[in-house]
């Protein structure tokens, strides 16, 4: 083989820098067994525990995963204080691995409403991870993108009253900085399991030129041969940003 074509055949197809993941399917997979919707929701907790391994082996650098939605508090209470204390629990039982796993977390969301002991397990994570470098996951909790927007053009708002910015220097760039996502890149990739195909409010802004996947799969039965072979996928596509590629 010419030495320039074995050159080009080592060339690592493009892993996604950023994966953002709608998980999607817990209600409708507790459902099919008889059982009660938060037994999906613990299935669920397990599908994410080996979903963030199998982004740690593939290198990938960002995951972002929708956990609970503005909307989603319009749920039976029961469900809303389950699924908060299933969230609350995963991450008090998990933190130490996480840690150890170089894993950076973070938290994106309105977290006033939440209650003060859920806050402070939030906090506690932050602070014990934020030097970490290997992966980082952030998890969407309260989040809705419309309220993200707002909250991100009221900060400007106060900026411009308190002439900190001109309205002619707002830009795409200087706007991005006013989101809670500010610190970290657009999604490359993103999947929405259970076969539903919106996105429900999820990074809005931050999703202009993302990749989106939709795939049947309940998330509770998600696993890493389903990530590798959206990937794949993903990796056949010509993303031309409104260029000719
Ligand atoms: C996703 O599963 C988890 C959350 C929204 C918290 P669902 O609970 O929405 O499951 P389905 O859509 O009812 O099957
Ligand atoms: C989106 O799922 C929110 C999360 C996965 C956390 P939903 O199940 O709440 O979305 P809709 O209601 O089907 O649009
Ligand atoms: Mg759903």
């Amino acid at each position: 083989m010419d030495p320039a074509t074995a050159t080009i055949n080592q060339i690592p197809k493009e892993i996604p820098n950023h994966i953002a993941i709608i998980m999607d399917g817990n209600g409708r997979w507790a459902k099919a067994r008889g059982l009660p919707r938060i037994a999906g929701h613990q299935k669920g907790a397990e599908a994410l525990r080996s979903t963030i391994q199998a982004c740690i082996d593939l290198k990938i650098n960002y995951l972002t995963i929708y956990a609970f939605s503005s909307e989603n508090w319009k749920r039976p209470s029961s469900e809303v204080s389950d699924l908060m204390a299933l969230l609350q629990n995963y991450v008090k039982n998990e933190i130490n691995e996480i840690s150890t796993n170089k894993i950076k977390l973070n938290f994106i969301g309105e977290r006033k409403r939440l209650d003060e002991s859920v806050q402070t397990t939030l906090r506690d994570a932050e602070h014990k991870t934020k030097n970490n470098k290997r992966l980082t996951l952030t998890v969407a909790l309260n989040y809705g993108g419309q309220q993200e927007i707002l909250e991100a053009v009221k900060d400007l708002g106060h900026d411009m009253i308190n002439g900190i910015i001109k309205p002619s220097d707002i830009n795409e760039e200087i706007f991005k900085n006013y989101l809670q996502t500010s610190d970290i890149p657009e999604p490359d990739l993103l999947i929405r399991t259970s076969g539903e195909q919106r996105l429900s409010n999820f990074l809005l802004w931050q999703s202009a030129y993302t990749e989106f996947a939709f795939t049947p799969t309940l998330w509770p039965d998600f696993n890493r041969d389903c990530l590798e072979s959206i990937i794949h996928e993903y990796q056949r596509r010509d993303r031309r940003y409104g260029g000719t590629g």
